[in-house]
């Protein structure tokens, strides 16, 4: 580096994690997304962190599907979609996850998070305001933070509709009003208020947007996510979602709503008309992990039954998790270094699991997000809980996550 001054910053930005037990290294997977996975120096090791919930990231019939997609369109597009990196598996993928949610159009982006970062700025205008929980996820938070600055931005409490419904009160001569959740939050892994959420966007003349992440594949009885969950999938006016968890664990987000809004993006947001497009196998993949959930419902109420399973045998050995019904099981152990130091000891013992500590989550409430999958069988997660059961501390058992 040329500049010492902004070498020694880096530096000491990296030492300051390391003295706080922060600093994340890099595990190096040598083998394919599932139940058990080699990690280089661990050899096999149980996976219980990953977004995979319905264990189609190595499904034979999707990993046939991406081959296909590469022998038909190449490895890459290499091109953004309005100049010609638009191809049939990217109207197909599209049509058919506008059909699996019930709205009229879908449009895909690179990840998740530049879906984010690129429909907010891109359906807002000065005067408009925005409604977004505060537990949202990070790329929902830098996507507000890039709509144009007389956007009004209205942080509300997690879930607390009282303080959503004062802060919509404030605006009566907004323009637009936006109402953001995630679906399921990714860190507490409980669901929003989606019934009260759809109550106040009516009352408030405001748009919802719904980020179902997590809970698409995971919810409902047939993985339409937190709508079908709640019986009102038709009151989301506009759901942002990841191909990279359920729909086969590629890069890849998209938007699903109503055909003018997906055409407003198309006409106006960045990371669709900057950035090039995912692959077309990445297209089959995701789309042949939608036609896998929709052919076999089954594989949803199999995780639903997995997860229920691993929360009651943590309750039995003392260790509560938040509570929750989706794929997500938190557990709060308090300071960031004993959550940090926790997950090297299930680490070494073969089970892997994060730690997330501040600022991911309030500083005290350092906790350990296992995933559960559908890939697991009933043996995986018996081994896991053992490997838990022997590890966990136990004084942070008896402590009540919510
Ligand atoms: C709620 C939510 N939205 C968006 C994202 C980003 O997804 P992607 O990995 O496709 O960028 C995530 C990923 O963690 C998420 O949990």
């Amino acid at each position: 580096m040329s500049s010492t001054k902004f070498n020694d910053r880096c530096i000491k930005a990296i030492d300051t994690l390391k003295a706080e037990g922060r600093y994340k290294t890099l595990k190096l997977l040598s083998g394919a997304a599932g139940a058990e996975t080699p990690i280089e120096g661990l050899g096999d090791t149980l996976i219980f962190c990953a977004n995979d919930y319905l264990g189609l990231a190595n499904h034979p019939e999707v990993v046939k599907a991406a081959h296909a997609g590469i022998e038909e369109f190449g490895a890459g597009t290499a091109s953004a979609r309005f100049i010609c990196g638009t191809t049939t598996a990217h109207h197909d993928l599209e049509t058919s996850l506008a059909a699996f949610l019930k709205v009229e159009s879908a449009v895909c982006y690179s990840s998740a998070f530049a879906t984010n970062n690129g429909v907010f700025p891109a359906l807002t205008q000065p005067g408009d305001a925005i409604f977004s929980d505060e537990l949202n996820h990070a790329s929902i938070i830098d996507g507000v933070r890039l709509c144009h600055r007389e956007v009004t931005r209205e942080i509300y409490k997690h879930s607390n509709m009282a303080d959503l419904e004062e802060k919509l009160s404030r605006h009566p001569d907004a323009q637009c009003r936006f109402i953001i959740s995630d679906g399921v939050f990714s860190m507490e892994g409980d669901l929003a208020k989606l019934d009260e959420l759809c109550s106040l966007a009516k009352k408030y003349d405001a748009t919802l947007v719904i980020d179902d992440a997590h809970g698409l594949g995971v919810l409902g009885e047939t993985g339409r996510g937190i709508g079908e969950h709640y019986g009102i999938m038709n009151e989301i006016d506009i759901y942002t979602g990841t191909l990279g968890k359920t729909l086969s664990g590629i890069s890849g987000g998209f938007v699903a709503g109503s055909a003018t809004v997906i055409d407003t993006l198309i006409q106006f947001s960045r990371p669709h008309i900057f950035s090039n497009a995912i692959p077309a196998s990445s297209c089959r993949a995701a789309a042949m992990a939608l036609k896998v959930l929709d052919d076999n419902p089954g594989i949803v109420s199999d995780l639903r039954g997995k997860v229920e399973y691993f929360r009651r045998r943590l309750v039995e050995m003392g260790i509560t998790p938040i509570e929750g019904n989706s794929g997500i099981i938190p557990v709060v152990v308090g300071e960031t270094s004993t959550a940090i130091s926790l997950a090297q000891r299930l680490l070494d013992e073969g089970l892997y699991v994060v730690g997330f500590g501040f600022p991911v989550v309030p500083e005290g409430t350092a906790r350990l997000r296992i995933q559960v999958s559908s890939a697991h069988s009933m043996s995986d997660i018996d081994r896991a809980l053992d490997i838990i059961n022997k590890v966990w501390p136990n004084d942070t058992r008896g402590i009540t996550s919510n």
